[in-house]
Formats: C-alpha cells, sequence, structure tokens
C-alpha cells in the first residue's frame, strides 16, 4: 500500500514494475473488482483479469484474480 498522501505520484508503479523484473512467472494476485483504480492499476502494468471468485474470503467479499504473464 501507498501512503494516502503519495499516491499518484508514481510510487506504485516503479515498486510493481522492480517486482514483476524479478518475479517468476506467472504472477496472480487478487483485487476488490470494485476497486476499479486498483484494477486499472494492475491492467496498465500488464496483468489481465483471469477470473472472477465469489466469496473470495467472505460470502461478500469477492475477488478478480489476475494473472501476469513475461513480456
Ligand atoms: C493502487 C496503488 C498501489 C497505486 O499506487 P500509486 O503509487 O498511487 O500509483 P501511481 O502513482 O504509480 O499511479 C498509477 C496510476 O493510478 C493513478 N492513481 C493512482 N492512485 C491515485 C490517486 N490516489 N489519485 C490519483 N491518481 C491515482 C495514477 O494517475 C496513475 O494512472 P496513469 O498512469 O494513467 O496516470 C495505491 O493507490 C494504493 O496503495 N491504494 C490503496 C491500496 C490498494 O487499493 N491496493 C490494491 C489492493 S490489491
Amino acid at each position: 500500500m501507498v501512503h494516502p498522501d503519495c499516491r499518484g505520484t508514481g510510487i506504485g508503479t516503479e515498486l510493481m514494475k522492480a517486482a514483476l523484473a524479478q518475479a517468476d512467472f506467472p504472477v496472480l494476485l487478487t483485487v476488490d473488482p470494485n476497486n476499479a483504480l486498483a484494477v486499472k492499476f494492475y491492467q496498465t502494468l500488464g496483468l489481465s483479469i483471469r477470473e472472477h471468485i465469489r466469496g473470495f474470503y467472505r460470502p461478500h467479499e469477492d475477488r478478480s484474480l489476475m494473472v501476469y504473464r513475461s513480456m
């Protein structure tokens, strides 16, 4: 999580790029499908939504499973 005062300044993008550059593939992560900003953030980095999982954490907490493969 990037501190709220520092969001929108490129920190998250740089951290994710550094992590992806060192990762084994595929990279999988989950995100709240209602968190449009985060979904867009990950899509811009090259991740795509693989699956919508209902009740991932609790019955009312769905998640989108996102995947990143090496370019
Ligand atoms: C999602 C998150 C990690 C992004 O980190 P960040 O450092 O703010 O992202 P960046 O500054 O690299 O910006 C990435 C994009 O999101 C936009 N953006 C992200 N947060 C923003 C904010 N608070 N205000 C305005 N724009 C924002 C940027 O404009 C940018 O879009 P662009 O490339 O089209 O200009 C950060 O907002 C965060 O910690 N959010 C709360 C936790 C969360 O939702 N995590 C995801 C859960 S899986």
